[in-house]
């Protein structure tokens, strides 16, 4: 049974920290298990405008009609059965790019209700601080994770919410550098793979008994 899993780098800059440890939780994850398969998008090439609210989605019923490099991420964060999306830290807080994506995923419970509650995802953050908002920036992933019916996944008993880098320089060089960081980055990397693994076989398990264990809920039927 194949378990892929989709691991976002949230920067824009070319070999960046986050990128370095975004690949580092990929090439955890693969150890895992032969069956765990593994997917890396950078969102530095991409374009990606910010949602406007416009409704469309709603009024109609589909995925976002803003027409950019969204389509293409989203194809692969539709198939993808755990993601691990990680962020340099701008300001405390996720990248506007980032940010930008994970605001363009909202139609997706239009038009595939339920889909991610199979879902699980882990966080990354590279900050050039020792203590710059990392965990604030792993927040706000967890926040998007929960909007959207994704499981979230912690990391270490060290580093409970995810893995937190420190790049002294900025840099790439800065990230690889930071050892307890980069443990962390492997944790939530093998975490992440080992839960979709489970969530996706534990599905499919009851699916073949015939059961419907999937709790339908209409959106805002409080
Ligand atoms: C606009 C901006 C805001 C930033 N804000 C923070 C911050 O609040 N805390 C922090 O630790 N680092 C901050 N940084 C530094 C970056 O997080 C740091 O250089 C990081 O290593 C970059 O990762 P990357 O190489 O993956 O892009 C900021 C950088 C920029 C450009």
């Amino acid at each position: 049974m194949e378990v892929k899993i989709l691991g976002i780098s949230g920067s824009m800059r070319k070999d960046s920290g986050t990128e370095h440890a975004v690949q580092e939780a990929l090439k955890a994850a693969q150890e895992i298990d032969a069956d765990i398969t593994t997917e890396f998008i950078s969102l530095n090439s991409k374009k990606i405008n910010t949602c406007i609210h416009c409704d469309r989605c709603f009024k109609k019923g589909t995925l976002c009609a803003l027409k950019d490099d969204f389509q293409e991420v989203q194809k692969s964060f539709l198939e993808a059965d755990g993601f691990i999306l990680g962020s340099p830290v701008y300001n405390m807080n996720v990248t506007p790019v980032l940010s930008a994506f994970m605001s363009r995923v909202r139609p997706t419970y239009l038009v595939h209700p339920g889909h991610f509650t199979r879902k699980v995802g882990g966080a990354i953050a590279v900050g050039g601080g020792r203590n710059g908002g990392q965990e604030m920036t792993i927040l706000n992933i967890h926040n998007f994770y929960q909007t959207y019916e994704i499981l979230c996944c912690g990391g270490s008993l060290a580093e409970p919410a995810g893995a937190m880098l420190w790049s002294r320089d900025g840099s790439r060089e800065g990230a690889k550098n930071d050892a307890p960081g980069n443990m962390g980055a492997v944790r939530i990397g093998k975490r992440v793979a080992q839960t979709a693994a489970f969530l996706k076989f534990g599905w499919e398990c009851f699916e073949k008994e015939g059961k419907n264990i999937y709790i339908t809920q209409k959106w805002f039927d409080y």
